[in-house]
């Protein structure tokens, strides 16, 4: 009898501080930007402050599926897999809050249940898609209000601008194929590298063009940008084909697609490691310096050729010492840009 009584005693007794209080939250929102999620669950009242003596339950619409005895190992379900505690040793210092990767947080309501010896208490924390639009505006879709990586129109210049380069590159070719006759091996070599450019730039706009801010949207941009440094090689090559040695001008257009190309990695570089992205222009500015390049250096061979037919010496007796020149200056032209 008197184990009751003193069992009514002290739970009378410790009523006021058998609870653990939270600091409250009552919900977090992620957006396209949030890589991983976290959940918050922030215990204000802790006595013991010691991990061992703790227990951390956290369930989705009342299942459970993280939980962590603070003497052995974190437990969790198979759908959840990526959970683990924001700090363990800050959970001494009552800080329960877990982390989850994107792709496994869903939305809905997610309580925190945390026990420290004989007091316990659970709070709620409701996870919801972001509502803040960045570019505020009545006429966004519900997805551009969710928020992107990249705005639609601006994927889209960066894949346009893209295209128009490699399209030049193509053109430059085959306006040089059907006007000048050169030695097979030296265009294989050229259409094998605008084969790369092309293959790799579709890679990268496989990559790049689902948004969100994934390790492959910004892998997609990555291949996107930084190997159309090939493009000036390319063009040296292209240049070399129509005059044994390039002019100023074949120099500027050159330098010109090499300005665009420094201007769009830095643009890359500026919007890898920002989400959303603020500077989607400096990427679209460089790659349309370099499709402008691409493209005055077509006009440039077509005009080149046009010179060249109108005053060609007999074909037979120059080729062999002209295509030596070339040779040489293709070799020369090739170790300037590696320079
Ligand atoms: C998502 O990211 C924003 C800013 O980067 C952050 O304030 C927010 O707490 C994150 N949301 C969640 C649920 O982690
Ligand atoms: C979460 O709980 C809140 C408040 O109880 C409720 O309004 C909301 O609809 C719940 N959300 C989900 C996804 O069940
Ligand atoms: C939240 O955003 C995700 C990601 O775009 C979307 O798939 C999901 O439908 C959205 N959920 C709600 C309830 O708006």
């Amino acid at each position: 009898m008197w184990v009751l009584g003193a069992w009514v005693l002290l739970s009378a007794a410790g009523a006021g501080s058998a609870q653990l209080l939270f600091s409250p939250t009552t919900f977090v929102e992620r957006n396209i930007c949030n890589e991983s999620v976290l959940l918050p669950c922030i215990v204000t009242n802790l006595q013991a402050n010691n991990k061992k003596v703790m227990y951390v339950k956290w369930k989705i619409q009342g299942k459970l599926f993280f939980s962590f005895d603070g003497t052995r190992q974190a437990v969790r379900d198979s759908m959840f897999s990526s959970a683990k505690l924001v700090s363990e040793s800050d959970l001494s210092k009552g800080v329960a809050s877990i982390l989850l990767d994107k792709e496994e947080a869903i939305l809905g309501n997610y309580s925190c249940e945390v026990t420290e010896s004989n007091r316990e208490g659970e709070t709620t924390v409701e996870l919801k898609n972001s509502t803040v639009v960045s570019c505020s505006d009545e006429n966004t879709t519900p997805e551009e209000k969710y928020g992107s990586w990249f705005l639609p129109v601006e994927s889209a210049c960066i894949i346009v601008l893209l295209f128009l380069a490699i399209i030049f590159c193509w053109a430059q070719l085959s306006v040089i194929a059907s006007k000048f006759e050169t030695v097979f091996q030296k265009k294989i070599s050229i259409i094998i590298a605008c084969g790369i450019f092309t293959v790799v730039a579709v890679v990268g706009v496989i990559l790049f063009v689902p948004d969100g801010y994934t390790r492959g949207s910004r892998a997609g941009l990555g291949l996107i940008v930084v190997p159309a440094v090939i493009l000036m090689p390319i063009q040296c090559l292209l240049f070399g084909m129509v005059m044994d040695s390039l002019s100023k001008t074949a120099y500027a257009l050159i330098s010109l697609e090499s300005v665009g190309y420094i201007i769009a990695v830095a643009g890359f570089a500026l919007c890898v490691s920002a989400c959303p992205v603020l500077h989607g222009s400096v990427v679209i500015a460089g790659l349309a310096i370099m499709a402008i390049g691409a493209l005055l250096s077509l006009v440039y061979v077509c005009f080149v050729g046009s010179r060249i037919r109108e005053h060609q010496p007999p074909r037979k007796a120059v080729e062999e010492p002209l295509n030596d020149a070339k040779g040489v200056m293709l070799e020369r032209c090739v170790t300037k840009e590696k320079n």
